[in-house]
């Protein structure tokens, strides 16, 4: 390794972090360290390694983001970290348990290795209390990590900064493809969600890196700041009518009544619970806070953030499943 500042990333082969090394190692002030369950052996990584030519500044362990030995290992003698939730199964019945878990691991490692600057990508704050929120929506899934990032803010590490990132372009590849109709059309579709209701999307292959890097070079700016990180809002529709514009494929967009959507996810009830009560509290409440001032901060800091259409446009995406497109996602 170098006299670069050393950042750790974890879950180095995510949509996200995949990004956020390569800005990092691009900015030629940073070198990396990723955590990683599959080390340098995924197609993830051995892309990024082949980008940078094998760089002494990158260099990938292979480990588990849960585990506190692989922890340790990853954060020694860094300055900072790149943090994403631990993954965890949305099917898993003691999921914020779980989460709350690992996350307090990840984040008391971090002080204990004397992390100077940790980078959380958690989410916005909330307009309810917890309470009020997990009363309305059971199973809303992420409302601890409100309590995460105050957690962290409150450990002995000099800077904590939060990204706060939009719905994912990916999500309509990943998880909610468009069904098509005998006659070609593509129907678009989220769970209880209006045809006309505007939500925050970025793609979260490309923009949280220069964010993450700015945020790095400019810690006192960022102390304890939770940073939208967001493109565009678009409505069901304009996502259904932005994909023809671009495909030439005729597409339209129907909100997914909650007893279909949970007939698709069959076994996995859970999962499709989370996600109803995800859409649900975004259009009955906010996805980011509604004193948030600052939705398109990122747009300002990093104006190549793609649109949907740019984002269709760059990556020929018309229609292909997830795992026929992922290598030239991550490229
Ligand atoms: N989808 C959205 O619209 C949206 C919006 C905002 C926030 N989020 C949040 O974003 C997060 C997901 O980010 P993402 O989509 O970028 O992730 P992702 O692409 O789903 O990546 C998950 C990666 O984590 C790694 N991993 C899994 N278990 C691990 C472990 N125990 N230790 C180390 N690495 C592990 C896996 O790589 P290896 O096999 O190489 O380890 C895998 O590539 C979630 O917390 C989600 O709630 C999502």
């Amino acid at each position: 390794m170098s006299d670069k500042k050393l950042i750790s990333v974890l879950q180095a082969t995510s949509k996200q972090s995949i990004g956020v090394i390569r800005s990092l190692l691009k900015s030629g002030k940073y070198s990396v360290r990723a955590l990683s369950l599959r080390g340098s052996e995924s197609s993830e990584a051995k892309i990024l390694l082949k980008e940078f030519n094998n760089s002494k500044d990158l260099e990938f362990v292979k480990g588990d983001a849960k585990n506190t030995d692989d922890l340790k290992k990853v954060f020694k003698g860094a300055y900072g970290a790149f943090i994403i939730s631990p993954n965890i199964d949305l099917e898993e019945v003691n999921f914020e348990e779980e989460e709350w878990k690992y996350s307090k691991i990840q984040g008391d490692l971090a002080a204990e290795a004397g992390i100077k600057h940790l980078i959380f990508s958690g989410m916005d704050k909330f307009d309810k209390s917890r309470e009020e929120l997990r009363k309305e929506f059971p199973h809303l899934f992420f409302v601890n990590r409100d309590q995460v990032r105050e957690y962290y803010e409150s450990l002995p590490i000099q800077y904590v900064s939060t990204v706060a990132l939009g719905y994912f372009y990916t999500n309509f590849i990943e998880y909610y493809r468009p069904q098509v109709l005998e006659d070609g059309t593509f129907v678009f579709g989220l769970p209880e969600t209006p045809s006309d209701f505007p939500l925050p999307y970025v793609d979260c292959l490309s923009a949280p890196g220069p964010m993450v890097v700015e945020i790095f070079d400019h810690p006192d700016q960022n102390q304890h700041k939770i940073i939208p990180l967001t493109t565009e809002y678009l409505s069901g529709n304009q996502i259904a009518q932005q994909f023809t514009e671009i495909t030439g494929i005729p597409a339209v967009y129907q909100s997914i009544p909650k007893d279909f959507f949970l007939q698709i996810f069959g076994d996995k009830k859970l999962t499709a619970l989370k996600v109803i009560a995800m859409y649900e509290h975004s259009t009955k409440n906010s996805y980011y806070s509604k004193d948030n001032k600052d939705i398109y901060l990122s747009n300002s800091k990093n104006p190549n953030q793609p649109t949907w259409k740019q984002f269709l446009s760059k990556y020929q995406w018309k229609g292909q499943e997830y795992a026929e497109i992922k290598n030239q996602l991550v490229q």
